[in-house]
């Protein structure tokens, strides 16, 4: 990967995107962000390249790949995704216009409560996303159907998905880092900074770990206990 790259975005108007987005032009790389309005994606910006759209339109996507080092998808739509799998259908035009256009690099950010492929989650992470998640059940669903789908059909790209555990917008606790064990609660911008650092991670390719906070001698920054 070159050191200064241009990443395409989707989801870059909302809460981890609009900080990826930050981040990524902050190190120096070129952010191309699709958005449904754009005047969401902030000031123009050195770097920043925003074109109008919505994922479920019939979008140009080779038009959009071109130049792209790697992809990121930040996508959530809680209301759609109760209803339809708007994240799947997309990743399945988006994948094969990657493969068009000699794009290989893909991350897709879910929740720590949607299950890895063909895997589950635990008692407890099953607890929540039955009871005070619930809402969220259908981005969940859409997202494991994203992660099988990646598994049995995209192997051929170098993917790694991030099942993310957010529970505040407020200021970075830490550094976060991959995890199998109980997930962190991160903030959107300590998410964003681990998702900008897994993209480059050679051993993170087709894995859908999970992420805590890096402990500090004696302790763990922020709670150990599982986020939306
Ligand atoms: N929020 C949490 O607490 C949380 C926790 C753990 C994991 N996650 C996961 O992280 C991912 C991102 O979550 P988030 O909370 O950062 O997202 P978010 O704040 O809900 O933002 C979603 C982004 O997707 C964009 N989007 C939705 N539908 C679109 C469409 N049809 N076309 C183009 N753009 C579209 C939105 O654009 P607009 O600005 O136009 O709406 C926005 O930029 C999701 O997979 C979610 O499951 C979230």
């Amino acid at each position: 990967m070159p050191s200064q790259r241009t990443i395409l975005v989707f989801g870059g108007t909302g809460q981890t995107g609009r900080h990826l987005t930050d981040l990524a032009l902050a190190a120096g790389h070129h952010v191309r962000v699709l958005a449904r309005t754009p005047a969401k994606a902030g000031p123009p910006r050195a770097g920043l390249d925003v074109r109008r759209g919505s994922v479920t339109d019939d979008l140009d996507l080779d038009g959009l790949l071109d130049g792209v080092d790697s992809v990121v998808s930040l996508l959530g739509d809680v209301q759609a995704q109760r209803t339809a799998m708007v994240n799947t259908a997309f990743v399945r035009r988006l994948v094969p216009a990657m493969r068009r256009t000699g794009v290989r690099r893909f991350l897709y950010q879910a929740g720590a409560l949607s299950a890895p492929p063909h895997g589950r989650l635990t008692p407890a992470l099953w607890a929540i996303r039955n009871t005070v998640a619930r809402s969220y059940d259908g981005q969940h669903r859409d997202n494991e159907a994203v992660m099988r789908y990646l598994a049995d059909e995209a192997m051929d790209l170098q993917w790694m998905v991030h099942r993310a555990g957010i529970g505040s917008d407020g200021p970075s606790k830490g550094v976060l880092e991959r995890t199998e064990g109980t997930p962190g609660i991160g903030t959107f911008r300590d998410c964003a900074d681990y998702d900008l650092r897994l993209l480059d991670d050679p051993t993170a390719v087709h894995t859908t770990s999970l992420s805590a906070y890096r402990k500090r001698a004696g302790r763990t920054a922020g709670r150990t206990s599982a986020g939306v």
